[in-house]
């Protein structure tokens, strides 16, 4: 049932590129994105609410990016365990959005309802057809990444991104926000990311001897500004729940204010450099940690390595449009979570103290 793989978290890293070409089947026709009736008309979204937890978060974070760049709609992204017990200040033409794997989170239900109560449009983003969110939902879009068994999870974010971005697309097109050339550009960008994503997964090999390198360490952190700290998140949280390593995020940009400090000798950085516009900002803060001791290890766009040159080691991602590295970056982190794991000898796909679907409050 692991189809030959020995954890079924590597068995799904794998499958990602067929979970993502099972995602957007039928989703895009003739350069158009296609996701039928929303249930509230584009033209009238005055704001959208993302809530979501722990992975399905990150991926939020990367949905509030992307669709008020390309569908100039204000997003606000929040964890749904937060998210409930704000004041918010609804208005009849807010959208939700919820993002689940399993569709049974008790918060993120929670936080469901809570908009259906005060007559919201709720859109579900979930992987599991018949879940309580999938059945509370106004509308769904499902994520056919197929069944995720590992605690940590994999194939349901990158394909709850590729939902993200067809999402802000579906918006721009309908809104006009982009022009047809322009949606195409990116549509077409996507309907190769499979095999880009195959890419990566080539450089698996590598990533390893890195987690065989660092295998001992204590402490890590994860750099990044924009989408590549949305990915940091994510990367970090897999390291830390599957291989009990202590794993920081943090905005690049942020360091100075109080993180830097904790920088010292042999602590590995792993920065992530894919967004074009950012790169001087985000080397200047590699400067910063090296100068400190610490061994960077660059996630890096493969037209930025000119860049990335100082970096002690780099794992270079294929060329794509920078708003699209979050579904490349995040695999080699996935990667390298999982070999650290494996070689502390922890369990990898049932992580201590951790449930698959977190049912409580
Ligand atoms: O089923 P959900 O997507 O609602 O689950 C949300 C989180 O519990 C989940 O993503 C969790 O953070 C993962 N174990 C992370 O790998």
């Amino acid at each position: 049932e692991k189809g030959g793989y020995e954890h079924f978290m590597l068995k799904e890293i794998h499958e990602q590129p067929e979970a993502l070409r099972q995602t957007l089947r039928g989703k895009i026709r003739d350069g158009k994105v296609d996701l039928g009736d929303l249930g509230i008309k584009p033209s009238r979204i005055g704001k959208i609410y993302i809530v979501a937890c722990g992975t399905a978060y990150h991926a939020g974070v990367v949905g509030k990016l992307v669709i008020e760049k390309l569908a100039r709609i204000p997003v606000e992204t929040d964890i749904a365990s937060e998210f409930r017990y704000r004041d918010i200040l609804w208005q009849s033409d807010d959208l939700m959005i919820v993002i689940s794997q399993s569709g049974e989170t008790a918060d993120t239900l929670a936080a469901l309802r809570e908009a259906k109560r005060q007559g919201i449009k709720v859109l579900a983003v979930t992987n599991v057809v018949g879940s309580s969110v999938a059945r509370e939902a106004d509308k769904v879009i499902y994520t056919h990444a197929g069944p995720e068994i590992a605690v940590a999870s994999t194939k349901a974010y990158s394909t709850q991104l590729l939902i993200m971005y067809l999402l802000a697309l579906y918006l721009a097109q309908e809104r006009k926000t982009l022009t047809t050339e322009e949606i195409e550009i990116i549509t077409s960008e996507l309907m190769k990311i499979d095999e880009k994503v195959e890419e990566v997964l080539k450089q698996e090999e590598k990533i390893k001897k890195l987690a065989e390198k660092y295998q001992k360490v204590e402490s890590t952190f994860f750099l990044g500004r924009s989408f590549d700290y949305a990915v940091a998140m994510e990367g970090a949280l897999k390291l830390k729940e599957i291989s009990y390593i202590h794993a920081e995020a943090y905005a690049a940009g942020e360091l100075k204010h109080g993180p830097l400090a904790l920088i010292s000798e042999g602590v590995p950085v792993l920065a992530l450099i894919t967004q074009d516009n950012l790169v001087e900002k985000s080397m200047s803060n590699i400067k910063e940690v090296k100068a400190r001791g610490a061994v960077v290890v660059a996630i890096c766009k493969s037209n930025l390595q000119e860049a990335c040159q100082e970096c002690d080691e780099q794992i270079l991602l294929p060329e794509v449009q920078s708003l699209l590295t979050p579904i490349l970056s995040v695999v080699p982190l996935q990667i390298f979570a999982y070999y650290m794991a494996v070689f502390k000898g922890a369990d990898v796909d049932k992580p201590r103290n951790l449930a698959k679907s977190v049912t409580v409050e």
